[in-house]
């Protein structure tokens, strides 16, 4: 089982954040990667949608011999992880990105903390809910930034489009005074620095990848589970081809990927 994959899967190129730093905090482990891309934008779909998708790409991730699944997607997170958890926690374990974030700032003293993520992540609470139950004299603000991930994915991203668009949203007031913010969608840490500047690097942003990364350790040091692999062999799967996906998986892992089409859907 050690030597198994870790399981990752997002609606596209979002996830490659979190298996990225994967890769660099725990290098022994190889992984296997499904971007959804025939379904993508997730954050506009249904639930039951996304947890119907997700339903179907755990169970190839399964197929591939997966010791964890990592639901390296927001809007998946709050809509399947109950889900999968009671379907598929006894062949693997299942993690999501948002309780690993919810923790890590839980004993932290914050006036008002922001939370962006897809119009599913945001209209389902989920960081809000579980924020102020663990920190409630924070107060919790959200907005919906449905534009950023299509943006991102189409590869917006280091030009004036992008920067417009990112300018409009976070400039919002709801977001006036907050001392964080957390990045609710993997494919947000590929604008770090563009969101940063927006409240001139003096806010904290706060994203998964790490955070999720140092989870994960802890998850397969406590059950026996580390692998120490000296080869790689990693492997990259999307549901539909898309120039951009293969542009932005080399901007992460150079030409090391092996990337495939898999037809799940057919
Ligand atoms: N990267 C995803 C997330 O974390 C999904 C974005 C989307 O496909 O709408 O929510």
């Amino acid at each position: 089982m050690n030597n198994n994959p870790i399981g990752i899967f997002d609606s596209g190129v979002g996830g490659l954040t979190v298996a990225h730093a994967i890769k660099q905090i725990l290098p022994g482990e190889n992984i296997v990667y499904f971007g959804d891309t025939a379904h993508l934008p997730y954050g506009d779909k249904s639930a039951e949608a996304i947890r119907y998708y997700s339903k179907r790409i755990t169970e190839f991730l399964l197929e591939h011999n997966s010791k964890v699944i990592l639901i390296a997607c927001n809007t998946a997170s709050a809509s399947a992880f109950e889900y999968l958890k009671k379907e598929f926690e006894n062949r693997a374990v299942i993690l999501d990105v948002i309780d690993p974030v919810v923790n890590y700032l839980q004993n932290r003293k914050l006036n008002k903390v922001g939370v962006i993520g897809t119009k599913l992540t945001i209209n389902s609470g989920a960081y809000a809910s579980k924020l102020n139950m663990l920190m409630p004299s924070t107060t919790v603000v959200s907005l919906a930034t449905p534009l950023l991930a299509p943006m991102i994915e189409e590869g917006f991203i280091f030009d004036d489009i992008s920067n417009a668009i990112i300018r409009s949203y976070l400039t919002n007031e709801t977001l006036a005074g907050i001392e964080a913010l957390i990045l609710g969608c993997t494919h947000y840490p590929v604008i770090k620095n563009q969101i940063s500047k927006i409240f001139n690097f003096n806010t904290e942003i706060v994203d998964s990848a790490r955070i999720v990364s140092v989870v994960l350790r802890e998850i397969l040091e406590k059950n026996g589970l580390m692998n120490n692999s000296k080869t790689v062999d990693d492997k990259f799967f999307v549901s539909d081809y898309t120039v951009c996906f293969e542009k932005i998986a080399r901007m992460f892992f150079e030409d090391k990927i092996n990337l495939s089409k898999a037809n799940i859907w057919s």
